[in-house]
């Protein structure tokens, strides 16, 4: 790499650049808030009548907002709280804290306070908050504080902390701040509604009931939303098919407005690449990209069993060109694949894998009746086969293409097709 060839990738990508007006309108975690928003009038009341309800003298103690990702939440609590004058307040996303202590610490941040030790303990951090706010109320004009923590869930995943204690501080902090007149909310944003999470009684008792759910977007909202965006992203209106097209595939899911806005800027990027006009073509290559990317990251976080059991699935899935295969059939197919003399793992222990698996969203299951001889489940990996086997393992996904030429369902693997790929035991349960 010297100067000149810099300056020519530096030329390319601002070359491919040149469809964007403002390529930040389709940054997905940007913290902006949006100047109007589409639909949502149902939580926006909601919302706001829970607010408010601080001038009849009755403060709401904390508010749980929870939904889907890319429903909106975290867009339209910020939009409420900057649009209200009375309101003021501070808003925190736990996203990047690893512990709950971190995220007391992220709360401080946000109040313009430098971190404190974890050896100062817990009610040392929560006895600053509460200053903080003290203090910034009293030089206010406004009436009431909100305090916004985003991604809430994060404190669940802490193993060694307490998040019952941790929310209980809070609550007792703001029950507080109401004291010493200064009305006080917390709004907690999260996937899950706050009052389902294990927390003990004493704290159950506290937050209440004040739920806000976030229904999936509809077709037409995406839409809505999406030529909004587009008008302000590029240079030259986009094909009305296009949009459509985004919107179809984002509302089957989980009307997730994010993976919408995803692949409108992906489908852009690759369109603008080739020097052509976004079509429907791009689209689909930008959404099988993103499911790549995406698939990536699940896989990552899997066991090395969890892998193979999925491999099994997909061999099945790909050979006999079939997707439900019973816990049986899996757990067969796992086990014909092994090499002489591995360990072999039981068939409780593959159902349970699958039932993991089906956790993190691989894998869908369904339960038939089988009449007198009870319940039986049934499973479907929620990917492309092809993709899934090739990202486990390339060289033994090449066996399973050969076997699927050969059509030889039932004989597995040779000895001589393991020796060829310069597999051995270890592949599956080494490590
Ligand atoms: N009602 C809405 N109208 C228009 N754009 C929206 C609306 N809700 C969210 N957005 C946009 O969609 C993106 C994702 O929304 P966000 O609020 O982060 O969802 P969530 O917090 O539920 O994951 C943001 O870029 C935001 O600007
Ligand atoms: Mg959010």
């Amino acid at each position: 790499m010297d100067k000149s060839e810099l300056r020519k990738i530096v030329k390319k990508v601002k070359h491919d650049n040149q469809i964007f007006k403002q390529k930040s309108k389709l940054a997905s975690l940007s913290n902006e808030i949006p100047p109007s928003l589409v639909g949502r009038s149902k939580q926006t009341k909601q919302l706001v009548r829970y607010l408010m309800s601080y001038e009849e003298g009755m403060v709401v103690p904390l508010v749980s907002v929870f939904g889907r990702s890319g429903s909106g939440k975290s867009s339209l609590v910020k939009f409420v709280c900057s649009n209200i004058s009375d309101i003021e307040y501070c808003y925190v996303n736990f996203r990047k804290a690893r512990t709950i202590f971190g995220c007391a610490n992220l709360i401080l941040g946000a109040m313009g306070h430098e971190p404190i030790q974890s050896a100062k303990g817990m009610n040392k951090v929560i006895d600053t908050i509460h200053d903080a706010i003290k203090h910034k109320m009293s030089e206010s004009e406004k009436k009431l504080f909100v305090l916004i923590l985003d991604e809430f869930d994060v404190i669940m995943y802490d193993r060694r902390g307490n998040p019952s204690d941790f929310v209980y501080k809070l609550i007792e902090m703001q029950s507080d701040l109401v004291e010493k007149n200064t009305p006080t909310s917390i709004i907690t944003i999260s996937n899950n509604v706050v009052g389902d999470y294990e927390f003990d009684d004493r704290v159950r008792s506290r937050i209440g009931s004040s739920e806000i759910f976030f229904t999936p977007f509809s077709k037409v909202e995406i839409l809505d939303i999406l030529e909004k965006r587009a008008e302000e992203a590029f240079e030259e209106k986009i094909d009305g098919r296009v949009l459509e097209d985004i919107a179809d595939r984002c509302s089957d899911e989980h009307g997730d407005i994010r993976r919408a806005v995803e692949l409108l800027r992906v489908s852009a990027e690759l369109a603008s690449i080739k020097k052509m006009p976004i079509s429907e073509r791009f689209v689909e290559i930008a959404a099988m990209r993103l499911e790549k990317d995406r698939l990536e990251e699940t896989m990552e976080t899997l066991s090395h069993k969890s892998k193979w059991v999925c491999f099994s699935l997909a061999a099945l899935a790909f050979i006999s060109g079939k997707e439900w295969h019973s816990t049986m059939h899996i757990f067969e197919y796992f086990r014909k694949m092994l090499p002489p003399g591995s360990t072999l793992i039981s068939y409780r222990r593959v159902s349970d894998l699958l039932i993991d698996l089906q956790n993190t969203g691989v894998v869908s299951s369904s339960t038939t009746s089988e009449g007198r001889n009870g319940y039986s489940s049934k499973y479907r990996l929620n990917m492309n086969p092809e993709t899934a086997g090739e990202m486990i393992h390339e060289d033994y996904w090449e066996i399973v293409k050969r076997q699927k030429e050969k059509q030889e369902v039932s004989k597995l693997f040779s000895k001589s097709d393991l020796k060829r790929a310069g597999l051995f035991n270890d592949v599956f349960f080494g490590k």
